[in-house]
């Protein structure tokens, strides 16, 4: 552990405070955490938490949930510009006029979005539980926002539901090609494919394995083989690589870097933490609309 990692122990440690991580963030950054996982872990380790601070190491929609779902506690996020550019890729009067239009409609919306478009939907979901929870809603229609590619992975999990998609997208996953895949397959024919439903669907459509990064990880973990070809972020290579000392993981293209994650360095996490700045705010309107949003993924997901 370096110098700035115990001083933000120490701090983390006077001040009462957790620190959580996604597993996209610097590795750095993951050690200091108390808590690293995907987005359903991390939402309900916020959730739970009986700390006086939350900092939430991770993209602003991340910090946003965390403030949502436990709004007594004073949520800080090291850069406030580390955004998720999918985050805000539905429309409102998109939301509203497909509601015109299907009685009967559900609005599902990946927890990959802002407080606002959280507020006009009945139940967000995360990478890990959205087919769970689509299963259980008694609705026929569902619009799926606001990304198309986990949309179209839920509708082949369940196809007795109406799937509505909208276009958001994740840069990072969509950037990841099909040349690419059968490119990395020829250098390493033994590996396995483990991809995020994020990717493409020619993508989803050649892997061995898809999931959210915890069920990446879990999956690599307990499998026998030896070596694998990882179409997500590139910071899970840290988890992948601690845990599996004697495997082999291979990025499948060399852009795999959310640039929002990769702005949460140690340095911001440290003036945060000790200058108790960069709280989230939540117009109050909005938090208790979204919380019904997410309380309802959490009750689902069980
Ligand atoms: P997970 O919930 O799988 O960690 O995904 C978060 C994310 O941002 C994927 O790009
Ligand atoms: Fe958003 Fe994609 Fe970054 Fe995940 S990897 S936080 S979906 S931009």
């Amino acid at each position: 552990m370096n110098e700035l990692q115990k001083r933000i122990i120490e701090l983390k440690e006077k001040k009462h405070a957790v620190i959580l991580a996604h597993y996209y963030v610097p590795e750095d950054v993951q050690q200091i955490a108390d808590y690293i996982g995907d987005s359903y872990y991390l939402s309900e380790k916020a959730k739970e938490t009986d700390k006086d601070i939350i900092v939430f190491a991770g993209v602003s929609f991340m910090g946003e949930s965390a403030k949502i779902l436990n709004t007594e506690k004073k949520v800080l996020i090291p850069d406030p510009s580390a955004d998720c550019e999918m985050a805000h890729m539905a429309d409102v009067n998109k939301i509203h006029r497909m509601r015109e239009m299907y009685s009967d409609l559900a609005v599902v919306c990946y927890i990959n979005s802002t407080a606002e478009l959280k507020a006009e939907s009945d139940v967000c979901v995360t990478s890990s539980n959205a087919v769970k929870i689509v299963k259980k809603l008694s609705n026929k229609n569902i619009f799926f926002i606001p990304d198309k590619n986990l949309g179209t992975y839920v509708a082949q999990k369940v196809p007795e539901k109406n799937i509505i998609l909208n276009d958001g997208y994740c840069p990072v996953h969509r950037d990841i090609t099909l040349e690419e895949v059968k490119k990395s397959q020829s250098m390493h024919p033994k590996a396995l494919v483990l991809v995020h439903p994020e990717c493409e669907k020619e993508i989803t459509a050649e892997a061995d394995f898809i999931g959210s990064t915890s069920e990446i990880i879990s999956f690599a973990t307990e499998k026998e083989e030896k070596e694998y070809l990882i179409g997500t972020e590139d910071g899970v290579f840290y988890e992948l690589r601690k845990k599996n000392p004697n495997k082999r993981f291979y990025p499948i293209c060399s852009r795999q870097s959310c640039a929002g994650m990769k702005r949460i360095t140690l340095e911001k996490v440290y003036h945060c933490i000790k200058d108790e700045n960069n709280e989230v705010i939540i117009k109050e309107e909005t938090r208790k609309k979204a919380k019904e949003a997410l309380d309802r993924m959490l009750e689902l997901a069980k």
